[in-house]
C-alpha cells in the first residue's frame, strides 16, 4: 500500500480550485492508500493573521474535509500543530536548505511582492511544507500546479539529506493532474483562481449559497466570439468553464464540445451552474451537520495519535542521524 500525504491551509475561502485540484482528489486516494491529510494551520501563520479566524477556520477546514467524504476510518485526518514533529523537522530541513534554492521559490515572491515587511516564515515556508510530507515517507502528494516547485524542492531535500547522512527519507512523488491542476479566476482567467483575491467574482467558495455560485459563474468572463471551444491560449475563460464542467460531470471535453456546438456562452454558464450546484449543495448540507454534531474535534485528536506515531518514528531517526540524541 503506497502512502499519501497533502494539505490545505485553513485561510481565505475553500475554493473551486482548491477542490478540484486536491480536496476532490482526496477522496479518490483515500480508497486505495494509506492517506494523512493536515489542515495546515501553522502555513496560515506565515502572512498576519487574528488568532480567533485561525482557530475557527482550522475547524471549518476539518469539518469541510469530512463533509467532502474524507472519512477518518479510512484516512488520518489532523491539525498540523497537534504535532510537533513538523516544526521540529523544519528547523531541521532549514539547516540542510541553502538560501539560494529558498530564493528561487516563486510563490514567496508573488506573495511578497509590494509588501513592506514580510515575515521570515513566509520565506521558510516551502521547507515546513518539506518536513509535512517527509515526516510521513510518503509516497505520492496529491496537488495543484502552483505546488509543483515546493515538492521538487521537497524532492532535493530528501536526496540531499540521504546522501549526506545516510537513507533517511523517501522521495515522493507529486501527483498533479494534466486536467484541472490549475482553474483559473472566473474574472480573470489568464490569473489562477485564488484564495486571496481581492475581489469575490475571482472564485466560487465550496459554500457559496446556490444564488451566489449562480451570479459568479454568469459574469464569468469569456471572450467576445461565440463559439464554444476548448481553446485555452485564445479562449481562456470559455476553456475555464469547460474544464470544470468536464471534471465534475464527468463528461470529456469533446463530448462538451458537440454537446454545445452551436449554443451560446448563456446556455453553457446556466447549465454549469446546475453542475457546480449539484455538486456542491450536497457537501453544504453535510457540512452544517457535522460543524453542529461537536464530533470534529475528537476526529482531529484522533487523526493527531496516528500521525505522531509514524512522525516520532521518522523525527527520531532523523535526530540520531544529525547527531541529536
Ligand atoms: P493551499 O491551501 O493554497 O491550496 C490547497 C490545494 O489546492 C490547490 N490549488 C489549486 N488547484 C487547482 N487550481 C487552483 N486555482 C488552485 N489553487 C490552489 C493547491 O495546489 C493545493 O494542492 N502549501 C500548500 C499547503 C501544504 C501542503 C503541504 C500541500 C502545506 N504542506 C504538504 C501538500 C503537502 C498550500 O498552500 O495549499
Amino acid at each position: 500500500m503506497k502512502r499519501v500525504f497533502s494539505g490545505v491551509q485553513p485561510s481565505g475561502r475553500i475554493h473551486l480550485g482548491n477542490y478540484i485540484g486536491a480536496l476532490q482528489r482526496f477522496k479518490q486516494f483515500q480508497e486505495e492508500n494509506e492517506a494523512f491529510y493536515c489542515v495546515v494551520n501553522l502555513h496560515a501563520m506565515t502572512v498576519p493573521h487574528d488568532p480567533q479566524e485561525l482557530r475557527e477556520k482550522t475547524l471549518e477546514l476539518a469539518a469541510l474535509y469530512l463533509a467532502i467524504g474524507l472519512d477518518p476510518k479510512k484516512s488520518v485526518l489532523f491539525v498540523q500543530s497537534d504535532v510537533p514533529a513538523h516544526a521540529e523537522l523544519a528547523w531541521m530541513l532549514q539547516c540542510v536548505t541553502y538560501m539560494g534554492e529558498a530564493n528561487r521559490m516563486t510563490q514567496f515572491k508573488e506573495k511578497s511582492e509590494g509588501k513592506d515587511s514580510v515575515s521570515v516564515g513566509l520565506f521558510t515556508y516551502p521547507v515546513l511544507m518539506a518536513a509535512d510530507i517527509l515526516l510521513y515517507q510518503t509516497d505520492y502528494v496529491p496537488v495543484g500546479e502552483d505546488q509543483k516547485q515546493h515538492l521538487e524542492l521537497t524532492r532535493d531535500l530528501a536526496n540531499r539529506f540521504n546522501q549526506r547522512f545516510g537513507e533517511t527519507f523517501k522521495v515522493p512523488e507529486p501527483k498533479i493532474e494534466k486536467v484541472g491542476a490549475r482553474i483559473m479566476a472566473l474574472d480573470n482567467p489568464t490569473k489562477k483562481m485564488s484564495k486571496s483575491a481581492k475581489t469575490e467574482w475571482n472564485n466560487i467558495a465550496v459554500l457559496d449559497p446556490p444564488s451566489v455560485i449562480q451570479k459568479k459563474l454568469m459574469r464569468a468572463v469569456t471572450d467576445s466570439e461565440n463559439e464554444i471551444r476548448y481553446d485555452p491560449e485564445r479562449k481562456p475563460g470559455v476553456s475555464n468553464l469547460l474544464t470544470i464542467y468536464s471534471l465534475l460531470a464527468g463528461k470529456s471535453i469533446k463530448e462538451l464540445e458537440r454537446m454545445y456546438r452551436g449554443e451560446g456562452y448563456g446556455r453553457l454558464k446556466k447549465d454549469l451552474v446546475d453542475v457546480v450546484v449539484g455538486e456542491f449543495e450536497p457537501i453544504q448540507k453535510r457540512y452544517e451537520d457535522i460543524r453542529n454534531s461537536g464530533e470534529v474535534e475528537a476526529i482531529l485528536a484522533e487523526g493527531a495519535e496516528r500521525a505522531k506515531e509514524i512522525a516520532h518514528q521518522t523525527l527520531q531517526d532523523v535526530k540520531e542521524k544529525m547527531g541529536l540524541s
